[in-house]
Order: C-alpha cells, then structure tokens, then sequence
C-alpha cells in the first residue's frame, strides 16, 4: 500500500502523538485555572495572522507538537478567568475528550446504519432534555450544529404546520405573505431564518420592548392587528430566553398565552439561557418554556459542551418529522413515515456529528446538578457585578441583568463629551492590553461594554480587577472625547 497512507493510519504514531497532546492540553488547562500570566485574547490583526499561516504553509519542514502549541498561544483563551466575552462557554475537559472520539469514529448519522449508537443516545438526550423542561411525554426534538440550525430548524416546522396549505412542497403563495413577531433584541438568526424562509424584511414583525428591554407584552394584540390589516399572516411569536445583547428575558408565560389564544406558534429561542431551567433559583425566568410548540437549547454555550451542539425541542413530536418531508430514495427510503432513527429527515444536515455523545457523558459523569450548579455560578456572578457596578461611582448598567450576561459603561466625573466613542476606545485599550476579554453591544442608541461570565472560575478579584482597569482608562481617556 501507498507509504503516505501507511504512515497517515499508524494506530501507534495517534498513541504517541495523542498523549503529547493530552498532556499540552492539561497543563494548558491548569495555567488557565491558575490565571497564570498570559493574554487572553493574544492581539493580532487578520492580514498578519493570514501571512503567519501562508509562511507555515510555504516552511518545509511540520512539527505536529509545535502546530499544536503555536494554535495554544494564538487562541483567544476561553478557560481563562479573565475571558469575559461572547457567549462561548469553557467545554468540560471530558465533553471535549468525547468529541475526539466522534471524530475518529465519525459515525455521522443521517440514517440510523451510519451511527447506530450516536443516533440511540441522541434521542435518549433528546427525553432527557424534554423531560427537564417540563414538555409531555409527546415531546420529540433533533439535535443540529448550533443555534442559528436550529431556529430555523423551529420556525420550518412552524411554517409546515401553521401556513395551512403544503408549503413544502408547493412553495410560498405570493397573495398570503408569512410573517412572524419578535423583538428586535432577538438574535439575528430569527429574522435570517424568516428571510431564508423567502419572507424578507416584511415577514419580521418587530415586538415593541419596554423599559427593561423585554417584548412588551401590552403591544402584542395591537402589534397583531396592525400586521394583519398590512395583508400579512403572522404563523408564529418567538420568545428569547434570553435575549444576545444584555441577556434579556421575554415573559414567556404571558407570550405562550396570547399565541394559544391567537392560534400562533410559539417559538423560544433559549439558545444561551434555557438551561436556566435547570436551576431552582434561577428557572422563574423561562416560566412558560413548557408552553412552546418548539424550543432551541444550545449546549455549547451554557451547558458545558464544545461547539457545536444544539437541541431543538417539538411539543408536538410529529411537527418534527413534517419539516422537511422531501424524499432521496438512495438514502431516505422511508420518505414520509416517522422514523425517528434516520436523522437526516428531520434535520438540516445530511452527514453531522455524533452530537449527542459527549452530552451523555456530561450527564452520566456529573449528573443533573453539573447544569445547575453552572447556571447558578455564572448567573450569581452576574448579580454580583451588577451589585459592585451599582456600588461605584460613574458606572451605569445598560439594564438590569437576569444572568450571567452585563451591560454597562464608565462615564467619569465631571465628563459630557462622546459616552458612545469612550466606551468604544475603553474596550479597545483594555483588548489591547489583553488583560481581559470583552465585548460591546449598542442597546438603546447607546453603546456598552458587555461583559458575558462564562467562566465559571471567574472570580470576585477578576471582576474588581476589571472595573479598576475601566476606570483607569476611562478617567486617562476622557479628555479626548
Ligand atoms: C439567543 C441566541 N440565539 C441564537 C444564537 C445562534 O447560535 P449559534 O451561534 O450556535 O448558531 C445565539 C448566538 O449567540 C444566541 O445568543
């Protein structure tokens, strides 16, 4: 046989090479734990970045172990404590040692013979997920690669079955145009998916939000109406749970109930903050979750799992296998009928990952509490800044926060140049710096730095830390602007 295929399969050199890098990850992970000196985000602009690699490339000579490193010192550090950022949680070292076995096994489903196991245990994931959330035993759902999948995942299956007519197989009918209604603090991939959808701009019906930038619940009737007398037909009203930007929570009760009395589906995005389901303390904030025709729960962001990994829930289980109803003979001999066991008839995907493979080990290694115990973690957290923001003098919180995501900017005394152009050049030169990581939002025509505590090894110091060093530039800064 060829060498090259030889040497590429050698089941010892993968032992050998495997340990190496299991050890360089542990020790990465203790340096992380330990807030040992290193910047989180390493700075780096795109072209020099490009030219790096382009230069690797063109180098004769591969170290593997040197690769491995080099990809290390160039990543922006999640596990680290003073990694603030976007929602992108710090797997669970043993969900991420999972995923190495999917991805040599690749047992990549799409009909049951192509991953037997994966395809058992995603639906056993699936029950367990359902059963949490308080939906019927008639609940069924897919896993799909990521949240923006799986809304539009959601929202197919609304359109199947709300629109009246077979709008799979007959397209969208021009005289009836299909809309539904959302805040707009929703994550972008809801109205992406109701353009994908055909509905364009006019298929997004904008919920109104009120002072602590929850869809108002007050304006859904009036909202409704004015979409109808346009010609429109709203389907279905989504919910965040929460919302992207400041971390937000729809009134999901109140919204369930007007989609049931208006015939509406109801939708939740709890892409970041389902899981709050999994808390006592914190589950007030997805009351009425159960009520959903349909539900989105990533596991990559707030229950402990690498990307990407996302569960879309159904109520009514058999809405799940009428989304796409196409045939492919040569795969999909089955058509129509309900085989739960071929995924590829219910997702989006053909070939996709053992998905729910590293969730059952996160559940039977840790049990329930894992969830529970990391919502409750970073959720406090979240309530301790807001408690320390409120405390200190010049910082203004954007709203107040239901999580583990914070909103908020340093004006300081005596200050009334550009908040917006402050705030901006503040993260800049704390990113520059590379002490911490974090983001900002624009929420109420104003701009914030967003703080998302995904870590839950974050602690108080990190964030006292934090608000010293916005202060410091902040206060050195503001005679520019
Ligand atoms: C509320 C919400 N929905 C959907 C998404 C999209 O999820 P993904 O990045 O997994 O596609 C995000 C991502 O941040 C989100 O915050």
């Amino acid at each position: 046989m060829n060498s090259l295929l030889q040497h590429a399969f050698n089941p010892e050199e993968f032992r050998r090479e495997g340990h190496k890098l299991v050890d360089l990850l542990s020790a990465y992970l203790h340096d992380c734990r330990e807030a040992a000196p290193m910047p989180v985000l390493p700075p780096s602009e795109p072209a020099e970045m490009e030219k790096y690699w382009q230069g690797e490339l063109k180098n004769p000579g591969f170290d593997l172990q040197k690769y491995y490193a080099t990809l290390i010192s160039q990543a922006n550090h999640i596990h680290h404590p003073r990694y603030m950022g976007h929602q992108v949680v710090p797997p669970a070292p043993m969900s991420a040692l999972t995923e190495l076995l999917e991805a040599l096994l690749n047992n990549g489903m799409a009909i049951y013979e192509m991953g037997p196991s994966a395809t058992a245990i995603e639906r056993v994931v699936l029950r367990w997920l359902t059963d949490r959330m308080g939906f019927p035993a008639s609940a069924e759902g897919v896993l799909t690669s990521g949240g923006s999948a799986g809304n539009l995942t959601g929202l197919l299956a609304a359109r199947q079955a709300m629109c009246g007519y077979d709008i799979w197989e007959g397209g969208n009918r021009d005289a009836e145009p299909l809309a539904l209604m959302v805040s707009e603090e929703a994550h972008y991939s809801v109205a992406r998916a109701a353009r994908i959808m055909g509905w364009g701009e006019k298929g997004i019906v904008k919920i109104p939000i009120d002072g602590n930038l929850r869809a108002d619940t007050r304006a859904l009737s009036q909202n409704l109406n004015q979409a109808r007398q346009k010609g429109l037909r709203v389907i279905a009203v989504v919910g965040n749970a929460c919302t992207t930007s400041t971390g937000t929570y729809d009134p999901l009760d109140e919204m369930a109930g007007f989609a049931r009395a208006e015939g509406l589906w109801f939708h939740v995005d709890g892409a970041h903050g389902g899981a709050a389901a999994f808390s006592e303390k914190y589950s007030h904030l997805v009351k009425g979750i159960e009520l959903a025709d349909s539900v989105v729960i990533d596991f990559h962001k707030m229950m402990l799992a690498p990307a990407l990994t996302t569960a879309v829930l159904f109520r009514n289980g058999s809405h799940s296998y009428e989304t796409f109803a196409q045939k492919a003979e040569y795969l999909l001999a089955n058509g129509k009928k309900q085989a739960w066991y071929d995924s590829a008839g219910r997702t989006l995907e053909c070939t996709k990952k053992m998905l729910g493979v590293k969730v059952f080990a996160m559940i039977k290694l840790y049990g329930d509490g894992i969830f529970t115990e990391y919502i409750n973690t970073t959720y406090d957290l979240g309530q301790t800044l807001a408690g320390m923001l409120k405390r200190e003098s010049g910082f203004e919180l954007a709203t107040e926060p239901d999580g583990n995501i914070v909103c908020f900017r340093y004006i300081p005394p005596e200050f009334r140049g550009d908040a917006d152009a402050l705030t901006a050049e503040i993260r800049k030169e704390i990113i520059a710096e590379a002490g911490f990581y974090i983001v900002q939002t624009r929420s109420g025509g104003c701009t914030y730095l967003r703080v998302t505590l995904m870590n839950p090894f974050t602690g108080i110091s990190d964030l006292e830390a934090l608000l010293v060093r916005i202060r410091k530039s902040g206060d050195a800064l503001a005679a520019k602007y």
